[in-house]
C-alpha cells in the first residue's frame, strides 16, 4: 500500500464527524418515512448478489462526504494498482494477486497468469482422479476420504467452502484437522480408514507448526497400520512454496502442488490451497466458485464508486468505526450451511486490518480493524442478539440470506426468512418506552407495574444492518460472496492507510511458544520468565506428572 494522508488527514474527515454529530439526533426509521425511494436507491446488485443498505444512519450527504472521502485517499489508484500486481504489500515487497487466481485472462505480470494455469490443471487432475476412484492407497483400496491438515488460511478457506457446498458434493468424504490439540486430529481419524484416506498437507511456507505437528502424527497413523514408507506418496499431497521441506517431510515434487509469496494465505482459497474443497464439490462446481469471484472482481475494478459494492461496504465499516466508535461489526448468515463464515471473515478481516501503524510506519490516531464476530441465524437470537438489541455497544450488522434452499422443505425455511427480516426491522425500528407501556397493560398489568416494566422493554432501534441475498446459495454466489468482503477489507483498510497485506502481529507469539515448547520439555532457557509464566509452567508439570484423571 503506498503511502498516503492518513483518514484523519484527509478534507472530508470533518465534515463527515460533523454529519455524524447531527445524524446521531436523527432515526433510520424516520430517513425512511421521508424518502419513499430509500430501499431501492439505496441498494444495488452485482455479481448475482444484492446488497440492501438502507437500512443504516446514512443520509446523500453523508454517502456524498464517503464517498469523497474514498477519492480523497486515492482509491482508485489503489485498486488499479492491486489488479496490476505492483507491490502493494510494502512490508514483504511483493504484490497481492489474489484477483489472479480467478482470472480467465491476464496478460503481462512475469508469466504468473501462466503458473495459476498449470496449478488449474494440476488441481483438475487431482479432484477428477479422486472422483473417479483412480487413486487408491497402500493395501489397493480405493480412496474414499481426504482431510485437509492445514491452519489458518490453509484450513478457514476450504473447510467453509466446502461445508458451505454440501448439496454439490460428490464421492469423496472431506474432513478438516487445524488444531495442534490431539484431540482434532483424533477425533477425524476415528471415522476413518487409513487404508482409504489421504492427507493434502496444506502450508505455503511448510514451517507452521500445528500442521507439520498433525502431519507427522497422521503419518504414524498409515504407518502403525501397515503403510510401509515407499506406500506414503499415495497418501500424501503437498500444497506449498516449500518444496525442499515438503521434500524432507517425504512429499515428492509430483505430489505437491504450488503457492506462492504473491497471495497471502487469507486470501488463498481459490489457489491449490482450495484443493480439498475442489475435490468436494467436483472441478466444474469450483470452476463456477472461481467465476463468482471474478465476477465481483470485474464488478468492483469497474463500477463507479457510488455504485461499488465493496466500496460502499468498507465505507459503512469507516462510517461507523471512526465516526460512532462502534469497533465492532456483527455478520449473521441466515444459512446453517454458512455457520464457518464468521469464521472465515475474521481472520480474512482482523488478520489483514488489526494493525496499529500505516503503511509507512506511523502510528494511527484513530481506530483501526473492527473486531468481526456472529454466528448462523436463528442461533444467535437465543444467545447475544439482546446485546444487539437492548446493549449499549453499537454492532452494526451483516445479514446474509440466501432466498432458497437446498433442503427441499421451503416451508421451513420461509420461518429462517422471516426470522432473519424480523431481526434486521426489529433492530432498525425498536420500541418506545409508551409503546412497550400500551403493550403491559393491554397484557392487563396495572399502571404502576407497567411503568415499572416499560423501560426494560422499551427497545432503541436505530440500530443499523446491510442485507445480502442471493437467489440461491450456490458455487458461484459463495465465490462471490467472498471476493466481495476481500475488497471490502481492502477497502477499509486503504482508508485507514494500513497494509493489509502482511500479519507480523502472529510472529511473536510463534517465537515465545518454541521457547516455552523448550522449558516444558526439560530444557532450561536464557533466564526466568515473568512470574504468571513461571507459575503457570510449573502447574502444568506438576498436572503432568499426576496425569489425566
Ligand atoms: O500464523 C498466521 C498464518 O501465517 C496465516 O497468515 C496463515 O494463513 C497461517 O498462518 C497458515 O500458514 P501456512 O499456510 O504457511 O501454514
Amino acid at each position: 500500500m503506498t503511502s498516503h494522508a492518513l483518514l484523519s488527514e484527509l478534507p472530508g474527515y470533518g465534515k463527515l464527524r460533523a454529519l455524524a454529530g447531527e445524524l446521531r439526533s436523527t432515526s433510520i426509521d424516520r430517513l425512511f418515512a421521508v424518502d419513499p425511494d430509500r430501499a431501492s436507491r439505496f441498494s444495488l446488485a452485482a455479481a448475482g448478489l444484492k446488497l440492501d443498505f438502507s437500512k443504516h444512519l446514512l443520509t446523500d450527504a453523508a454517502l456524498e462526504e464517503l464517498l469523497g472521502l474514498a477519492q480523497q485517499s486515492g482509491l482508485p489508484a489503489a485498486v488499479e494498482a492491486l489488479f496490476d500486481g505492483e507491490h502493494i504489500n510494502t512490508t514483504e515487497n511483493r504484490p497481492a494477486l489474489h484477483t489472479l487466481l480467478r482470472a480467465t485472462t491476464s496478460c503481462g505480470l512475469d508469466g504468473k497468469f501462466e503458473q495459476v494455469c498449470a496449478s488449474r490443471a494440476l488441481m483438475q487432475q487431482w479432484a477428477e482422479r479422486l472422483n473417479n476412484g483412480q487413486q487408491r492407497g497402500f493395501s489397493g483400496a480405493t480412496i474414499t476420504d481426504v482431510v485437509n491438515i492445514g491452519i489458518g488460511g490453509s484450513d478457514l478457506g476450504p473447510r467453509l467452502v466446502t461445508e458451505a457446498l454440501r448439496p454439490y458434493h460428490g464421492n469423496i468424504g472431506c474432513h478438516y484437522v487445524a488444531n495442534v490439540d490431539p484431540a482434532d486430529l483424533q477425533d477425524t481419524l476415528l471415522e476413518l480408514d487409513p487404508e482409504t484416506t489421504l492427507f493434502i498437507v496444506c502450508s505455503k511456507s511448510f514451517r507452521t507448526e500445528e500442521t507439520l505437528t498433525n502431519s507427522l502424527a497422521a503419518r504414524a497413523w498409515l504407518l502403525n497400520a501397515g503403510a510401509a514408507e515407499s506406500d506414503l506418496d499415495r497418501h500424501f499431497i503437498a500444497v506449498t512454496s516449500n518444496l525442499e521441506a515438503a521434500a524432507e517431510f517425504g512429499i515428492p515434487a509430483d505430489n505437491c502442488l504450488p503457492m506462492w509469496d504473491w497471495v497471502g494465505g487469507r486470501y488463498s482459497v481459490w489457489s491449490a490451497i482450495g484443493l480439498s474443497c475442489a475435490i468436494a464439490i467436483g472441478w466444474p462446481g469450483f470452476e463456477e466458485f472461481l467465476a463468482g469471484a471474478e465476477a465481483m472482481d470485474g464488478h468492483f475494478h469497474d463500477s463507479p464508486p457510488q455504485g461499488n459494492m465493496p466500496l460502499l461496504m468498507g465505507l459503512l465499516e469507516v462510517w461507523y468505526s471512526n465516526f460512532f466508535q462502534a469497533g465492532n461489526h456483527v455478520v449473521l448468515p441466515y444459512d446453517n450451511s454458512l455457520q464457518r463464515l464468521p469464521d472465515f471473515l475474521q481472520q480474512l478481516t482482523m488478520e489483514s486490518n488489526g494493525k496499529g501503524v500505516s503503511a509507512d510506519g506511523r502510528a494511527l490516531p484513530y481506530t483501526s480493524g473492527t473486531v468481526l464476530w456472529g454466528s448462523a441465524g436463528t442461533m444467535g437470537q437465543h444467545s447475544f442478539h439482546q446485546l444487539l438489541h437492548q446493549g449499549t455497544l453499537l454492532c452494526p450488522a451483516d445479514f446474509v440470506l440466501p432466498l432458497t434452499t437446498h433442503t427441499g422443505m421451503p416451508e421451513q425455511h420461509r420461518r429462517l426468512v422471516a426470522n432473519c427480516l424480523a431481526q434486521s426491522r426489529t433492530l432498525m425500528v425498536g420500541r418506545s418506552r409508551e409503546a412497550a407501556r400500551q403493550t403491559l397493560l393491554e397484557r392487563g398489568l396495572g399502571e404502576a407495574e407497567a411503568n415499572r416494566l416499560a423501560p426494560h422493554l422499551a427497545m432503541p432501534g436505530n440500530r443499523p444492518s446491510s442485507t445480502i441475498t442471493m437467489q440461491s446459495l450456490n458455487p458461484g454466489t459463495l465465490g462471490a460472496l467472498l471476493a466481495l468482503y476481500e475488497h471490502r477489507t481492502f477497502c477499509s483498510a486503504h482508508l485507514w492507510g494500513i497494509n493489509p497485506f502482511d500479519q507480523w502481529g502472529v510472529e511473536l507469539g510463534k517465537e515465545i511458544g518454541t521457547e516455552i515448547l523448550g522449558r516444558l520439555s526439560g530444557e532450561t532457557g536464557s533466564g526466568p520468565m515473568d512470574a504468571s509464566t513461571e507459575g503457570l509452567m510449573r502447574e502444568w508439570r506438576e498436572a503432568a506428572v499426576r496425569g489425566c484423571r
